[in-house]
Formats: structure tokens, sequence, C-alpha cells
């Protein structure tokens, strides 16, 4: 397979955890491990598009962000039939944590969790998944 550079740009501290990475992982350089981050968070959710998977999503936010709390829950109606519970935590005065369980196709997860994770308001989210099948 043919092999590609091209030029990318990132934080000096997002750098220094991609460095930090490449080390504890023991991979030959930031490319090598780059390769892999890409394979595990792109590559392995498209292979696994019709499974059945369990997972969580978890999201950080602010909840005097206007209309964020009625898109959240607009979002979890229109994909109720994966979604498991839903657990609300306040972290402290402004900051709320929600961890959403979910079980379904991993395509129409990732999709939730996209849409989720694109709202505006939205500090933090993520998916894990694992199958369920
Ligand atoms: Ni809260």
């Amino acid at each position: 397979m043919a092999i590609i550079r091209f030029g990318v740009s990132i934080e000096r501290e997002l750098l220094r955890e991609l460095d930090n990475y490449t080390a504890e992982n023991q991979f030959a350089n930031r490319s090598q491990a780059i390769r892999h981050l890409i394979n595990n968070n792109i590559i392995t959710n498209k292979w696994n598009c019709n499974n059945i998977v369990a997972g969580s999503i978890t999201l950080v936010y602010e909840h005097n962000k206007r209309d964020l709390i009625t898109r959240l829950t607009g979002l979890q109606h229109d994909y109720h039939d994966v979604i498991l519970s839903t657990q609300h935590f306040h972290l402290d005065k402004n900051k709320c944590m929600e961890i959403i369980a979910v079980k379904g196709k991993a395509d129409r997860l990732t999709r939730l969790a996209d849409n989720l994770i694109a709202l505006k308001g939205i500090q933090h989210g993520k998916l894990t998944m694992s199958r369920a099948d």
C-alpha cells in the first residue's frame, strides 16, 4: 500500500500527549502511533458496523448553555430504541456529567454519539463499545 505524507497542525500540549503515548506503547515513532490510533478509532468502528454492541456515551457540559438541555433530550428521544438508561451527575455548580448506557448496532450508536458530542456546549464526549452478540 502506498504511504502518503501529510502535515498536521496540533496544539503543543496534545503533541506532548502523543509523544508520551508513543513512548509508553513503545511505538517506533509518531507516525506509527498515529496509524494505530486511526486504526483503533475509525477503521475498527467501520468494520463492526452491523454488529450488536453495548457501551456507554459519557458527556461533560455546562447545563446553563442555551438550548443544550433541550437538544440533548430531543436526541435521546430520537434514539430511544438503543438507549438503556441515562445517569446524570451534577459535578459542581455549573458542570454536569451524563453517562448514557446504550445497546444496538454499532453504526447507529456511533451516529448517536457523534450527534451528541457535536452539540454546541459539549466540553467532552466519548463513546466506548464492546461486542454484545
Ligand atoms: Ni447537572
